[in-house]
């Protein structure tokens, strides 16, 4: 058995009374796609906010290659190669694609007796790595990251882990506000990080992209860990039931039944 690169020990989070996670125990490991699966509310971002040291765990272990961590801020985790691009955002709409890649390692040139940053090889820098993960139309890094579509954001964001060598990345939620293109493209970017022998957590809803990356899948209910598998392991019916939480959806598909069969008059516009 090799080291995982990452393992979580027992972790719990509470916000003052309120427990939001419980004991949980996952191991992520290099050149995988694990899949951080569960409900609204379930606890995902908040688990990925303790490994992208935004909150401390109110109690539990942290291991990072059989070594303990714990990380006082986002820029220890960063520090210790974890790259997390968070849900809502996260990027500077009014920044240029050159800057918002090096943000806060700039790269910078002599200017006399001055340092500057140099806003020539930010562009350059930026733009070419975003063309070897296959976004192509972009050729100007002055462009203002607003400016970018969804999916071409998100591969702004992993673009830049990439290239400052990270060696976990965790994507929460970067696909749902995207097209089927752009979705597509997105997990394509994933898979190649997976090659390069980054550690992936990605979190997710949907099912289909789940299971067109995932290697290994963890479920989150209600902040317990409820089923945690390897690809293969189990059924897409299976998946599909443990993501929606099971007897929510069977009753909601009842429900929906029953309303159909009750309001399904035909409809000619008269009880509009
Ligand atoms: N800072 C906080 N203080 C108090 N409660 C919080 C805090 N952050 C999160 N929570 C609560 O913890 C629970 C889990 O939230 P979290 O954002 O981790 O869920 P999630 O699984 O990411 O959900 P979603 O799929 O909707 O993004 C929620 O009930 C939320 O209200
Ligand atoms: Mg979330």
């Amino acid at each position: 058995m090799t080291t995982p690169l990452l393992r979580l020990t027992g972790i719990n989070k509470s916000f003052g009374p309120i427990d939001v996670l419980h004991d949980i125990s996952l191991e992520v490991n290099r050149g995988e796609v694990l899949c951080l699966l569960g409900d609204n509310g379930a606890g995902k971002s908040t688990l990925i906010k303790i490994l992208s040291g935004v909150h401390k765990p109110t109690s539990g272990r942290m291991e990072m290659d059989g070594k303990s961590v714990e990380f006082g801020s986002p820029r220890d985790a960063s520090d210790h190669g974890i790259a997390t691009v968070h849900q809502f955002g996260g990027t500077f709409p009014l920044m240029s694609i050159g800057r918002s890649f090096f943000v806060g390692a700039e790269p910078t040139r002599r200017w006399g007796p001055l340092t500057i940053y140099d806003r020539k090889r930010a562009n350059e820098i930026a733009v070419t790595e975003m063309r070897q993960l296959g976004i192509t139309r972009i050729d100007d890094g002055d462009r203002l990251v607003g400016g970018l579509s969804g999916g071409e954001r998100q591969a702004l964001a992993i673009a830049r882990a990439v290239h400052f060598g990270a060696s976990v990345l965790i994507l929460d939620e970067p696909t749902a506000a995207l097209g089927v293109k752009e979705a597509a493209h997105v997990l394509r970017i994933v898979l190649q990080a997976r090659r390069k022998g980054i550690a992936v957590i990605f979190i997710t809803h949907n099912v289909v992209h789940a299971l067109t990356v995932g290697d290994h899948f963890a479920v989150l209910i209600r902040g317990s860990k409820a089923a945690d598998f390897r690809k293969g392991e189990k059924s897409r019916e299976a998946i599909t039931d443990l993501m929606a939480g099971g007897e929510q959806m069977a009753e909601l598909e009842a429900e929906i039944e029953s309303f159909s069969a009750t309001n399904d008059a035909p409809r000619d516009g008269a009880h509009a």
